[in-house]
């Protein structure tokens, strides 16, 4: 039987950075070293300040460090050493040549596999961590036994994983399931038994589900597709409640006691961010067509127009209600990241809402306890946005609290639902705003009856007030 001692994560970021922190917490004879290849984020693991926002991390990651819990940028001599190699880095979506905007950018993953092909003497387990296209086990594979050194074996598994933003480490701890991904062979199965007794330590056997290994990259796509559609088909009610008077949060309730249906994943929106949902879908809808089933592609892709359609319908919403026109009137953006609990940006709904209103001239106040200005400035002036970065700088303040951000302003648009914002003083915030004082909230999390009492003109997702 294989038994792992040394493990190298290659990736050191929202993924490879917590998952190893736990594996490291429940497998303490096993040396876990996560590598990449940029230094400053190395640097920040090794630092008190780490490179990402996850309640519960710091402590765990303090807790580990140096015992046997490693941070380095010595990719090669941690993937000589180790056993077994955890594939954690970005396949964002394409932004060039074929499959532009759509496909996976493997560049990355080859880069891993070249490297790990490279640099082996021994046999290693290779473990696909990353969201891939199905069959990108045979990709890696391919690579590393085109490259191996005489004698050198791999064995690829596909182990994906599940964990959100803000939820991090409960997510690993407790999770779910832990799916592994194999070739059905003696020597397939001994690795993903290899694998597996590592996971056994704190997650009960019959929640760790092994698989052929595309059926297993298969699953990470449809499980992101399957939630985001959740989000898309509760948003896309939305808009009918409003039409109608019917409440958004009375539908979700009623339907997600309904055990076949559930009620996670109901909460209505301005749509979901986050850098996997829509990279996820495109990934699938690019695979369906690919294999000549553009029906299936289709099905999928309206889950991303409808998140594209929520934003722009929200924000003409907003527009309209200020009378048609925010030029020069200040906009108090709450919260930038794309959900609480984390500092992480990529594809926020607050990005799309803010480019809107810089593109109609308003000046956006943003306020968010997790993301810095320079974030701003960098997702604003994203290709295929703003590319000014001057206009950028000029219609953009950030702010330190939420207080300075929404005085003075002309309306207020809670586009991430922290709870600090739930606790705010909004009778201080009213008198201290233009009139009349708006208030659109895009997470459904404030007190609205409370609102309207103090003056406020109410607008929310999903229901009229
Ligand atoms: P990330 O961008 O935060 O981290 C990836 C890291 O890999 C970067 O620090 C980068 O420098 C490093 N890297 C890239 N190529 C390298 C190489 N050749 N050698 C060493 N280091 C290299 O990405 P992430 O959010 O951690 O996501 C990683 C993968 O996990 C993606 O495929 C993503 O879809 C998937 N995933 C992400 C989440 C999430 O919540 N972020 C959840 C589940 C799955
Ligand atoms: C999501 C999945 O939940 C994870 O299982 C998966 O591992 C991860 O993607 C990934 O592959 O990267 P994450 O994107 O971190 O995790 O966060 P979610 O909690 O899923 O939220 C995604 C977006 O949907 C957020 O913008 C959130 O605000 C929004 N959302 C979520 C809603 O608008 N309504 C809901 O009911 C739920």
């Amino acid at each position: 039987m294989t038994v792992i001692k040394k493990i190298c994560c290659i990736g050191a970021g929202y993924v490879g950075g917590p998952s190893c922190t736990v594996l490291a917490a429940k497998c303490p004879d096993v040396i876990i070293t996560v590598v990449d290849i940029s230094q400053p984020r190395i640097d920040a693991w090794n630092s008190d300040k780490l490179p990402i926002y996850e309640p519960g991390l710091d402590e765990m990651v303090k807790q580990q460090r140096g015992k046997n819990l490693f941070f380095s940028t010595d990719v090669d001599g941690t993937i000589r050493d180790a056993d077994l190699i955890f594939v954690c880095v970005n396949t964002p979506t394409k932004m060039y040549g074929i499959g532009q905007g759509r496909a996976a950018d493997l560049t990355y993953l080859e880069a891993a596999a070249r490297r790990i092909a490279g640099i082996s003497t021994a046999p290693k387990i290779v473990v696909e961590k990353s969201t891939v296209p199905v069959h990108a086990a045979d990709s890696i594979a391919r690579i590393l036994h085109a490259n191996a050194k005489e004698g050198v074996t791999f064995q690829i598994l596909s182990n994906p994983e599940f964990l959100a933003e803000g939820t991090a480490i409960n997510d690993l701890v407790n999770a779910d399931r832990v799916l592994i991904g194999g070739q059905q062979s003696p020597a397939g199965h001994e690795a993903i038994e290899a694998l597996a007794s590592l996971y056994a330590r704190w997650i009960p056997r019959e929640r760790i589900l092994t698989m052929n290994t595309w059926s297993s990259e298969l699953s990470k796509l449809t499980a992101n597709a399957f939630l985001a559609q959740r989000v898309s088909s509760i948003n896309a009610i939305s808009a009918v409640c409003e039409a109608t008077g019917a409440d958004v949060e009375e539908v979700a309730r009623a339907i997600g006691t309904d055990t076949r249906i559930g009620s996670k994943f109901l909460k209505a929106s301005i749509g979901f961010g986050g850098s996997c949902f829509q990279k996820d879908i495109l990934n699938l809808v690019y695979l369906c067509e690919s294999l000549n089933l553009p029906e299936v592609g289709e099905y999928w892709q309206q889950v991303v127009k409808m998140n594209d359609w929520q934003r722009e319908r929200f924000t003409r919403k907003v527009i309209a209600q200020l009378f048609n026109t925010v030029q020069n009137k200040k906009i108090a953006i709450l919260g930038f990241a794309f959900k609480k609990d984390t500092g992480d940006t990529r594809e926020s709904a607050a990005i799309y809402i803010s480019k809107y209103f810089l593109e109609e001239s308003a000046q956006v106040a943003i306020y968010d306890p997790k993301v810095s200005e320079d974030q701003v400035v960098r997702d604003l002036s994203e290709p295929g946005l703003l590319s000014n970065v001057d206009k950028i700088k000029k219609g953009v303040t950030m702010y330190s609290s939420a207080y300075d951000a929404v005085k003075d302003a002309h309306a207020i648009i809670v586009c991430t639902e922290w709870d600090e914002f739930k606790t705010l003083d909004y009778q201080r915030i009213y008198e201290g705003m233009q009139k009349p004082a708006f208030i659109f909230d895009g997470r459904l999390i404030l007190d609205h009856q409370k609102l309207r009492s103090i003056g406020f003109q109410v607008e929310v997702i999903g229901k009229r007030v």
